[in-house]
């Protein structure tokens, strides 16, 4: 069987260095995307079997970059996600503008799944920025993919 490749941004995370146990036994190789690799090489090597895993270092959302990997993917899950913000607009940025903008590259190229973890309860949660953006997120990509 031919061995699909998922693009996962967020792979240190939580959740994310548990998936990619999870996609490896299943013959699923990862592409993890992380901003720092030699902190995300020590979290992630030990989740995967070789050949399993390629790490790739992106420092900041370069489009010609992603596009790239997006290319290269069948699937790609976005697990990227903050609970403050250390800089203005970043809840924009990180929920909004960053998986409007892969999941419409993803659906450019014809990707068989755009997989992308929001949050439970946000709709009720009219004051909190958190969840207004994890909102409009979860809008702007329904339309892209
Ligand atoms: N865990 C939960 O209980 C829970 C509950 C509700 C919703 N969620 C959502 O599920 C997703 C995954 O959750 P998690 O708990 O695994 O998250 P996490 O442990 O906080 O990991 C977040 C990931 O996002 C990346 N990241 C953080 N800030 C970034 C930035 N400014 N630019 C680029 N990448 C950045 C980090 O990657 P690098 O540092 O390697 O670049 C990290 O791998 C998130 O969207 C989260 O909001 C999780």
């Amino acid at each position: 069987m031919k061995q699909k490749e998922i693009l996962l941004f967020g792979a240190t995370g939580q959740i994310g260095r548990n998936l990619i146990r999870k996609l490896s036994k299943n013959n699923y190789k990862i592409i993890a995307v992380t901003r720092n690799i030699h902190r995300a090489g020590y979290i992630l090597k030990t989740q995967a079997n070789p050949g399993y895993l390629e790490l790739v270092e992106l420092k900041s959302f370069n489009l010609n970059k992603i596009e790239a990997l997006i290319k290269r993917s069948s699937i790609c899950i976005n697990l990227i996600g903050i609970l403050y913000e250390k800089r203005k607009d970043e809840f924009k940025l990180i929920h909004s503008d960053l998986p409007a903008m892969l999941s419409k590259k993803a659906d450019e190229f014809n990707l068989e799944k755009f997989i992308h973890l929001s949050a439970l309860g946000i709709e009720e949660a009219k004051d909190s920025k958190y969840a207004l953006s994890k909102l409009d997120g979860e809008k702007r990509i329904k339309k892209k993919f």
